[in-house]
């Protein structure tokens, strides 16, 4: 069966960062409502808006205090009903952030929970009695331990992320059915679906040592699946870092059971060391990475769905990470758009990526807001660690280089807001923002559009969806290239991943050059690649297929 989010390119709002419509510093409702026709032109169908809901903000949003409340920052029901509506008007669903994991202590629940041991919220979360010292030695994913005492129980608590993020206990059927009633509340509003916030730690058994992929996770998830999303023609996408294709296969089975796709970070994760903190990350290896892709999407071809995505709120910025955004970053932002885009999958578009954003390099620490980095900045001082060590690990990797606020123009804070911005502005917004590219047929911006385009509208767009996926050159050490067929019609899509030129022995002769990222007078290409050069080329299967080994 097919679905319409097999088509869909999804665009992602950080809402705190995208547009200002009152001039306090902060994105709101209303800032995205005055967007919605430039998403349109853009061509994108879905927006997944980061969280809106009632919040103390100590991790923006993801420390939810009420699921079904406008946080007053971004405005109110009536805003976020009209954002629906106005969306709709334009084509676009609403895709909202379910943070079902863990909510803020600020949540009536646990402020309850806190009253006394008798309360009937206890079981809503993890509580243990003090015994002498912490129940364990889990680490929080923000770093320190994941207990707490609770200042007025003196019972320890638990909290796989910040202190004020208490996990919820899901294996309370109670807690359960709140969520379900929540996913109701938004699904009545005609909302197109929902991000599920870290759902494979759900069903955590902690005194087993179980954190991720708990034995009753899937069982949970298709009890939600049944009570609410399940009943509605929406987009699902669970966000699982511990996932592997085989993984994938179950959550994103065909049958529907579950969910429609996953976000799988595998060829995220390639830069990090397995046990290692992610602030001590490794260089990419780009042999390990065509091969997570090749993985991902054979065996998941008609056994299951991926979403296509390099960045999002909590990564850094793709052409600052694995390519060069520097001489290179236009060509570099081109090539990860289409390398990634003529894949099988939805893609997902995080604003700015459209324009080659890039990571910023605050020199003061104090400029930074993200609590995760704030975090690790105290952990390393009191290990010891150079100020030197820790600026170029946030640098690098830090979740605030894609929260710099979205760059419209070139006028003071790039037409974001007309008040102080809740945090600083990447200083390369004069050269980098959407004025700049929209009149510019060899901007990023132009480049998404077309990819856009061939998914949703061209005639190549069966092929994009439902073509077979098979990689070549598996073991050329700079470019990444793999072919799609559907039909007797076949894409050839040639990346080159790296800063140095290379030359290809390939037979082009029945193919035809569709696209690529150099422009001007240097489009046209041979099969000598120049730094981060991407190429498509289209022919029929049957013909010489190009290929030589
Ligand atoms: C994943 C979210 O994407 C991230 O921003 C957040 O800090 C954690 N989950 C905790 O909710």
């Amino acid at each position: 069966m097919k679905h319409w989010w097999q088509e869909s390119v999804v665009y992602q709002i950080y809402p705190r960062s995208f547009c200002d419509s009152n001039g306090d510093g902060i994105g709101d409702l209303r800032g995205i409502i005055q967007k919605l026709e430039y998403l349109a032109y853009l061509g994108v169908d879905v927006i997944w808006l980061c969280p809106v809901y009632a919040s103390p903000n100590e991790d923006n949003g993801y420390d939810v205090s009420d699921y079904t409340a406008i946080h007053p920052d971004f405005g109110t029901m009536e805003d976020m009903d009209e954002l629906i509506d106005k969306a709709r008007e334009h084509g676009i669903k609403i895709i909202m952030d379910i943070i079902a994991n863990h909510t803020s202590d600020q949540h009536p629940w646990f402020i309850e929970a806190g009253k006394s041991r008798d309360s009937i919220y206890r079981d809503y979360y993890v509580f243990r009695p003090d015994q002498g010292g912490l129940p364990s030695d889990l680490q929080s994913i923000f770093l320190g331990p994941a207990w707490d005492k609770h200042p007025r129980l003196g019972d320890y608590y638990l909290h796989l992320f910040a202190k004020s993020q208490p996990d919820l206990n899901w294996h309370h059927p109670e807690v359960r059915e709140n969520i379900n009633g929540i996913l109701n509340f938004w699904l009545d509003k005609g909302i197109g679906g929902f991000r599920f916030d870290v759902i494979d730690l759900i069903a955590k058994e902690i005194d087993k040592g179980i954190i991720a992929d708990g034995p009753k996770l899937h069982e949970y998830i298709q009890e939600m699946n049944r009570k609410s999303f399940g009943q509605h023609d929406v987009l699902t996408v669970g966000e699982t870092w511990g996932a592997t294709v085989e993984k994938a296969k179950k959550y994103s089975n065909p049958d529907g059971s579950e969910f429609s796709m996953i976000f799988n970070f595998s060829h995220i994760l390639l830069d990090s060391l397995p046990g290692k903190e992610k602030w001590d990350y490794i260089d990419l290896d780009l042999l390990k990475l065509k091969n997570v892709f090749d993985q991902q999407q054979t065996q998941l071809y008609q056994a299951g769905w991926n979403s296509l995505f390099w960045n999002n709120h909590d990564l850094p910025r793709i052409v600052s990470r694995w390519g060069n955004d520097q001489e290179y970053r236009v060509q570099c932002a081109k090539m990860f758009g289409i390398l990634l885009h003529f894949m099988q999958g939805t893609p997902y578009i995080y604003q700015g990526e459209e324009l080659g954003m890039t990571n910023v390099r605050f020199d003061d620490f104090a400029d930074y807001r993200d609590i995760e980095t704030k975090n690790m900045i105290d952990q390393r001082r009191k290990a010891g660690y150079s100020e030197e060590s820790i600026r170029n690990a946030i640098w690098k990797i830090g979740r605030d280089n894609a929260r710099t606020p979205m760059q419209w123009d070139a006028t003071r804070n790039a037409g974001f807001t007309t008040g102080e911005p809740w945090i600083k502005l990447n200083p390369n917004y004069p050269q980098i923002n959407v004025a700049s590219q929209i009149d510019d047929e060899e901007s990023v911006l132009q480049l998404m559009r077309k990819l856009i385009w061939y998914r949703k509208e061209s005639e190549l767009k069966t092929l994009i969806r439902d073509g077979s996926f098979n990689l070549i050159l598996t073991q050329h050490p700079d470019i990444f290239a793999y072919q799609r067929t559907y039909s007797g019609e076949q894409l050839t899509v040639i990346c080159n991943f790296h800063g140095n030129e290379c030359s290809l022995d390939l037979d082009t002769t029945n193919w035809v050059r569709i696209l690529g990222n150099y422009s001007g007078k240097d489009a046209e290409i041979g099969l000598h690649l120049r730094p981060y050069e991407a190429v498509v080329f289209r022919g029929e299967v049957g013909q010489k297929t190009g290929l030589r080994d």
